[in-house]
């Protein structure tokens, strides 16, 4: 059995579905759970679906994901923007890291333009809503040993 892929959420998204849905959407995370469950399993892998509005339990998953994950998905929400100890932790990783927004942030406000987390990622995927998601998990699939 392949190790699963982590796929981590950040601050405020255990609020999708009824935070700010004209731009993240009326989907809930555990709707987003269900997809990302169902997209894993067309390839064959299983899913680890956290969220946290801890910067430091993130973390802990991070560094869970180094010896128990095949890949990691995150959206590290607000905490992309500021995290450099989310980023040192990413940097850590020899599996792939792939990054997901819901919205696309690069066309928002001038703080979410860039994000550090992009600076361990293998990959982006933003501005699809809960597909970003979907998308993301496949691109892991696609990537994982
Ligand atoms: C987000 C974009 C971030 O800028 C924001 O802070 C979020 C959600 C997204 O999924 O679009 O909380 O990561």
């Amino acid at each position: 059995m392949s190790k699963p892929i982590y796929v981590l959420s950040g601050p405020n998204l255990n609020l999708l579905g009824v935070r700010e849905p004209e731009i993240y959407g009326r989907q809930t995370l555990e709707d987003i759970r269900v997809l990302c469950e169902a997209r894993a399993g067309q390839f064959g892998r299983t899913i680890v679906f956290r969220q946290s509005n801890h910067e430091g339990q993130l973390i802990d998953w991070v560094q869970e994901a180094r010896t128990e994950g095949c890949a990691v998905v995150i959206n590290p929400a607000g905490y992309g923007h500021t995290s450099v100890a989310l980023l040192d932790a990413l940097k850590t990783l020899a599996i792939p890291v792939v990054e997901c927004h819901l919205s696309n942030p690069a066309a928002r406000e001038d703080f979410r333009r860039s994000t550090y987390v992009s600076l361990a990622a293998t990959g982006l995927v933003s501005g699809f809503g809960a597909k970003s998601y979907e998308l993301a998990v496949e691109a892991a699939c696609g990537l994982a040993a």
